[in-house]
């Protein structure tokens, strides 16, 4: 079977690329002029064809390339990993700078977390990228989730132990689950209030 991106995929990952060098960019001109990052690591994916396919079958939209890449929009994904929440509104800032790129929607689960606990600066954004110009489809969505390291190590257990939720017990681990993102979240302010001390001084 066919990708269901089909023609698009070199464009998608065109989109990508375009994204990391804007922001291995910015990190470079900061650690040059303070000598800090804005990040630790980004890493990014195009949802797999299986995984697209699935998605588009839950929310009941026809298995082709308009429902993966116009009705849905997190096709293509990015995430940036920060050591401090303040890095992360300033990087945000940064992109709303950004030409040719649109921020079309924010949810900020940094300042509202999740009931679960979770937390991330989450934003979809839409970009026109030149290749695709004169093509049926000539925007791309893209979504962004911007986290700090310790909000990311909470997702990633949280991320594992959800295959696992269907056992006794599971309103006590979810409430424990629950408990440590928000002992994680203190850990995170003291984090950036550490940093800010050592900046003063
Ligand atoms: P989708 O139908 O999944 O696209 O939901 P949505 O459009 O409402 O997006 P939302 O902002 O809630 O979450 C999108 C992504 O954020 C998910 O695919 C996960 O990567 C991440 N995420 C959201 N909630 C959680 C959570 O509770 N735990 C973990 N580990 N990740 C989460
Ligand atoms: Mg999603």
């Amino acid at each position: 079977m066919d990708s269901i991106y089909g023609e698009y995929e070199p464009i998608m990952n065109e989109v990508l690329n375009d994204l990391h060098q804007r922001f291995n960019a910015i990190n470079e001109k900061r650690r040059n002029e303070t000598g800090e990052h804005f990040y630790e690591h980004i890493i990014s994916r195009l949802k797999s064809d299986q995984s697209m396919r699935e998605k588009c079958r839950r929310k009941g939209l026809p298995e082709n390339t308009q429902s993966a890449l116009c009705d849905l929009r997190d096709a293509i994904g990015l995430r940036i990993v920060c050591s401090f929440i303040d890095d992360i509104y300033d990087l945000v800032a940064l992109v709303r700078q950004f030409d040719g790129v649109e921020i079309i929607e924010e949810k900020d689960y940094i300042r509202h977390a999740k009931p679960n606990g979770y937390r991330s600066y989450h934003m979809i954004l839409k970009v026109h990228p030149a290749s695709a110009a004169e093509m049926e489809i000539s925007e791309f969505y893209v979504e962004m989730q911007l986290r700090t390291i310790v909000m990311d190590s909470w997702a990633a257990l949280d991320h594992k132990m959800r295959y696992k939720k269907d056992i006794r017990n599971q309103n006590m681990i979810e409430a424990e689950l629950k408990r440590c993102a928000d002992e994680l979240a203190g850990c995170d302010l003291s984090m950036q209030t550490i940093r800010d001390l050592i900046r003063q001084s």
